[in-house]
């Protein structure tokens, strides 16, 4: 049994890994803006498993300070913390210089500021803890510059990706990397708040039920890496990333 924080666990993937990771036997610590839908949860996870403990706390990712007030007082309500999922994001964007800046901002804030605030307090813990898991949710929009609406998100998907790399980085090959492990998922299209205007346009889009069982399941394993669900994304990361660009632009 873990004690898993989740940023972001009001909706979409958040909610259903808190659910999933529940019925899998593992306390949890929730945060994100809407603390009603948090109380929610917290009450579905407590009829169907009255065992399992769930803290929850109001959070922004973009106030820093209070990402790591919060971190540490889940620390201190829970007593460790063994994995962090840095998971809460936005996905609004414009094209480059067409008068979007606020909406870009916004995401490049969110997704890359906010999750380095969420690492660096999840570290900060692990360090003094020697031990925990790391997990970053990036995208497969990571696998390479995308255009228009996904600019400035697909940039702050690689960056997440990064920042969990040269952790990883520094830590092989030490003490510590025996004991705090990291994980970086790429999710390709799973049915959430934030793609409900996708959800028919794509086949490839998954239920949230069945993306974030691939999602448990690979942090449960402690992968390294995993495109999620395994197919087709794992197949279509190289071609993503390599794909001359008259293709790439016919793929997306
Ligand atoms: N669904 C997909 O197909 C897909 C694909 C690739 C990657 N992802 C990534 O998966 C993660 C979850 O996305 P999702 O699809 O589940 O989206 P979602 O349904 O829109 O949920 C986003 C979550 O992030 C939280 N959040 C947003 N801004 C926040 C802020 N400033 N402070 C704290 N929490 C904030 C929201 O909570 P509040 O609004 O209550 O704060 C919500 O719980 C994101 O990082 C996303 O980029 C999703």
């Amino acid at each position: 049994m873990s004690k898993i924080l989740i940023t972001g666990a009001s909706a979409g993937l958040g909610a259903e890994m808190a659910r999933q990771f529940a019925a899998r036997g593992h306390d949890l610590a929730l945060c994100a803006r809407r603390t009603e839908r948090l109380e929610e949860i917290k009450a579905e996870i407590a009829e169907r498993h009255p065992e399992r403990r769930v803290e929850v706390a109001a959070l922004d990712v973009n106030d820093h300070d209070q990402v790591f007030e919060v971190f540490h007082d889940f620390v201190a309500r829970l007593g460790t913390l063994d994995k962090v999922v840095v998971n809460a994001g936005l996905g609004k964007g414009a094209p480059l210089g067409t008068g979007g800046f606020a909406a870009n901002k916004e995401t490049a804030m969110t997704n890359f500021v906010g999750a380095l605030a969420q690492t660096e307090a999840a570290m900060e813990i692990f360090r003094a803890q020697q031990a925990g898991h790391l997990v970053i949710i990036s995208s497969m929009s990571a696998m390479r510059g995308l255009p228009k609406t996904m600019t400035t998100y697909a940039a702050t998907k690689a960056a997440v990706a990064h920042l969990a790399e040269g952790i990883r980085t520094e830590l092989h090959g030490r003490p510590l990397g025996k004991t705090v492990k990291v994980t970086v998922l790429y999710p390709g299209y799973i049915a959430s708040e934030m793609n409900d205007g996708v959800e028919g346009s794509t086949p490839l889009m998954v239920s949230t039920e069945k993306g974030v069982r691939a999602m448990v399941s690979a942090i449960e394993k402690q992968v390294a890496d995993a495109c999620v669900p395994p197919l087709p994304w794992s197949v279509l990361a190289p071609v993503l990333k390599h794909a001359p660009l008259p293709l790439l632009k016919r793929l997306i």
